[in-house]
């Protein structure tokens, strides 16, 4: 059904855009008649805005109480694809990438029972995965278990909503444009963008598992590309395992760190190319808001076709005002084809790191303690540098993103292996406090409830703990004071499993006021053809991933009595559907460095997951059902929330919101490299997320018509948005907008706007606009 319906739309549409859609991809038409033969699945890709609150929100990684978000570099997405069979539609398969720091079993649930009343039993527990990049520069609160709110005081629904809306509508451009296409995949070796962090503990791996391996992290990027039948090339998502660490913990800008960059640089690089959006700059901005819609003082101009934005907000016209406003990026005026999604995945990330110049201490200079990562005996002293050091943490951010995004450009243009044969896909929930595990040499062993070891406090050399989880500790913040109290001493059984772990907190056996981690985690497995994802709810090391994946592999092969052979593509997407911190091999777990110490569930943790990811795997290939296992607990509408709201924006007299409190100086002039800063009077950005939207804008005058033309927003590398207070709880906040002229600018007459929302005392909010003078770039 489906199916004959997407060929319908396809027929139905081709008179609108078939002749722009020639011109447009002149470049691909080549190819794109090699392709059309060869479309043997319905795939469509979505992408859609989840920044989240821009201001006091504690950020998702680190665990630093000081770092809040107060500002943006670039804005977060969650970006899609569906895969279905072009006989049984209903047959499909949905990935999900988010700039998050994780999948969490919260947002996966949530997600879930949106889907379902949206679309029946199409997307569901057994064919979702849900994968975070692993951003450390992401708006937390969202997940649902204690101890991983504890640094955002609390539950942040704001943010929770933010991400699950974000998935919404980005499954629903997926879905919508789900049309025949087909699929290649590609594979080559990523160097100088990942070291490992933890290299003691990867050399207790046995020498002879290590002799296979020319690395101690993986290095090897593994490529989806998604081409229309129609439209040629429409996504492309990737699988490399490097922490989203390279802004570190003192960062407060929301960004999507180098996966993020990589992301938006490859659709920016994807777009130049083949001029999908070369009418930009002559695109007349459309203004499809209702007059009576329009609040004072906000334009209403947008690039993006009214239609497209319906049909994303599912058809209804209850358009948010937030959803209203400017956007440098946006399809083609009367293109149908969306625009090109590129995804930058995480895999087994666990003992990876970007900063690969390696760690070193603050104060000496020299290099940390091999074997514990400390300086003087102290962890705080001892810190990662990123490749651009001593440049600052934004020029090496941009580094490791380059490599990633340069590397899939290679590999997304001489990719040519097709992706073919069945969509299938298992998932089941393990209780992981309690699996009898046999091991491969017959021995019987158990995984234990969680906990937490000491070295978890001691943080990693991308950013040294700051958090202190001692028993009776009053000095934590309000949500900590309040769930401290119900720390638990482990019992000896649970210090007997957790060997040789010493425990620092006891997370399994605590359940009050709500559990404080996870037991019950989902597993999955998603395959098209020869292309198989791992789901995994955790952060696998290196060697971890390795020994699932060829476990994984092995089964399939094995049990398929021939039917699937070498070429099976297997990969591990991390942090997926939930999240329980590391899973690290035997015999890291007994060095006890912070992925051991955070692998929840005892020594023989990944050896559950193998038995559990093998019995899934066998009844994939058997065609069998499969215990759904215990059902996860849903524990939003339990959660405590702390974060005040905001109560009231205001100004001081005499100016008003929008207002300039430092302008460009008279006849400025700006070179390449130089940076223009504004600021603003404004309101708290947690008003409105403007998502899709700007809270900063470039534009540049058009001479010919006098028209000022969007040109860079707050998602553009070159531009930062910081909101910042004069004095904490102070009702009078601003927002510094600043643009460092890039290398490919066009030279003109430039002017900055701001974009914001302010809340009067009793609770309405009000949307306005300010503008800088005009200033020159000239461009060298
Ligand atoms: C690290 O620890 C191992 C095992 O205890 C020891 O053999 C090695 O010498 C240590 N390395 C350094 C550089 O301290
Ligand atoms: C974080 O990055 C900034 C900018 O690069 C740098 O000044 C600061 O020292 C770094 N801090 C840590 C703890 O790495
Ligand atoms: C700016 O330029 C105008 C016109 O060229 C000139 O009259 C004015 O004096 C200049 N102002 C400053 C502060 O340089």
């Amino acid at each position: 059904m489906e199916a004959s319906r997407a060929r319908r739309g396809l027929r139905q549409d081709c008179y609108v855009y078939c002749i722009s859609l020639i011109l447009l991809l002149s470049p691909l038409v080549g190819g794109i008649q090699g392709q059309s033969t060869d479309a043997n699945y319905l795939i469509g890709v979505g992408s859609y805005d989840m920044t989240g609150p821009a201001a006091d929100v504690n950020l998702m990684g680190y665990a630093n109480p000081e770092q809040n978000a107060a500002g943006i570099h670039m804005r977060l997405r969650a970006r899609s694809f569906i895969v279905a069979d072009p006989v049984l539609s209903s047959n499909r398969v949905l990935f999900v990438n988010l700039d998050a720091c994780m999948g969490a079993q919260s947002v996966t649930l949530r997600t879930l029972s949106r889907l379902k009343s949206r679309y029946g039993g199409l997307y569901n527990e057994q064919n979702v995965v849900i994968s975070g990049t692993h951003t450390h520069s992401g708006p937390g609160g969202y997940l649902q278990y204690v101890l991983y709110i504890v640094t955002s005081l609390g539950f942040v629904r704001q943010s929770f909503n933010a991400i699950v809306d974000g998935i919404e509508q980005s499954v629903i451009q997926a879905h919508e444009n789900l049309r025949p296409g087909h699929i290649l995949i590609n594979e080559g070796e990523l160097l100088m963008a990942n070291i490992n962090r933890s290299p003691s503990a990867y050399l207790n791996n046995p020498p002879e598992e290590r002799a296979k391996y020319s690395y101690d992290v993986d290095k090897t990027m593994v490529l989806a590309k998604f081409v229309d039948q129609e439209w040629g090339e429409v996504g492309a998502f990737s699988w490399f395992a490097v922490h989203g660490t390279s802004m570190n913990r003192t960062n407060t800008l929301i960004s999507g760190d180098n996966k993020g960059a990589a992301a938006r640089f490859m659709e920016d690089w994807y777009r130049e190319k083949y001029g999908e959006f070369s009418a930009l700059a002559e695109t007349e901005m459309l203004d499809f808001a209702p007059p009576g819609m329009r609040p004072e003082g906000l334009y209403l101009e947008r690039r993006y076709k009214s239609s497209d934005f319906l049909k994303s907000s599912g058809g209804k016209r209850s358009t948010k005002m937030s959803s209203i406003m400017h956007r440098v990026r946006s399809p083609m005026k009367d293109s149908l084809k969306p625009p090109f999604v590129a995804a930058f995945c995480q895999s087994n990330v666990g003992d990876t790191t970007p900063n690969i110049q390696g760690a070193f201490c603050l104060d000496t200079g020299l290099a940390c303690d091999f074997n514990h990562s400390t300086c003087n005996g102290k962890n705080e002293q001892c810190v990662g540098r990123g490749p651009a050091y001593p440049d600052d943490h934004f020029a090496s951010t941009k580094i490791i993103a380059e490599r990633q995004f340069k590397r899939a450009a290679d590999l997304f243009e001489s990719a040519k292996e097709q992706v073919v044969g069945k969509i299938q896909y298992k998932q089941t929930y393990v209780d992981f406090s309690n699996v009898v595990v046999k091991l491969p040499d017959g021995q019987v062993v158990k995984t234990c409830p969680a906990a937490i070891g000491f070295s978890f406090a001691a943080g990693t050399t991308d950013g040294p703990g700051a958090f202190s989880f001692k028993q009776g500790d009053n000095q934590g913040n309000l949500f900590w004071r309040l769930v401290g109290g119900f720390l638990k001493s482990p019992s000896k059984e649970q210090i007997e499993c957790q060997k040789p772990k010493p425990i620092l907190i006891d997370t399994g056996d605590m359940i009050a006021p709500y559990a404080w981690a996870p037991s019950i985690l989902p597993i999955s497995i998603l395959k098209v053809g020869q292309f198989v994802i791992l789901g995994v709810p955790a952060e696998f090391t290196t060697m971890s991933g390795r020994r699932l994946r060829d476990a994984v592999k092995s089964t399939l092969i094995e049990q398929s009595d021939g039917e699937m052979g070498d070429d099976l593509q297997v990969v591990i997407a991390g942090l997926a559907n939930g999240y329980s911190q590391y899973v690290a091999t035997f015999e890291e777990y007994q060095i006890q460095r912070y992925e051991g110490a955070s692998t929840l569930f005892g020594p023989h943790t990944l050896s559950a997951y193998i038995q559990e990811f093998t019995k899934l795997a066998t009844a994939l290939v058997k065609n069998r059902d499969i215990s759904p296992g215990p059902q996860p607990p849903d524990l939003v509408d339990k959660q405590l929330e702390f974060l005040p709201g905001v109560v009231l924006d205001s100004t001081p007299s005499g100016v008003t919101f929008g207002d300039l409190k430092q302008d460009v100086p008279a006849n400025a002039s700006y070179k390449i490299g130089e940076v223009v800063e504004v600021v603003f009077y404004t309101g708290c950005p947690r008003n409105d997320l403007l998502t899709e939207g700007t809270y900063g804008l470039v534009e540049r005058l058009d001479s010919s018509s006098g028209k000022w033309i969007a040109s860079y927003d707050d998602d553009d590398w070159s531009t930062r948005f910081s909101w910042y207070r004069l004095r904490t709880m102070s009702p009078g906040s601003f927002a510094k907008i600043s643009w460092e002229i890039p290398e490919n600018v066009q030279a003109g007459i430039y002017r900055i706007r701001h974009f914001g929302a302010y809340k009067h005392l009793f609770g309405s909010v009000k949307h306005f606009t300010g503008t800088s003078s005009s200033f020159v770039v000239s461009g060298v």
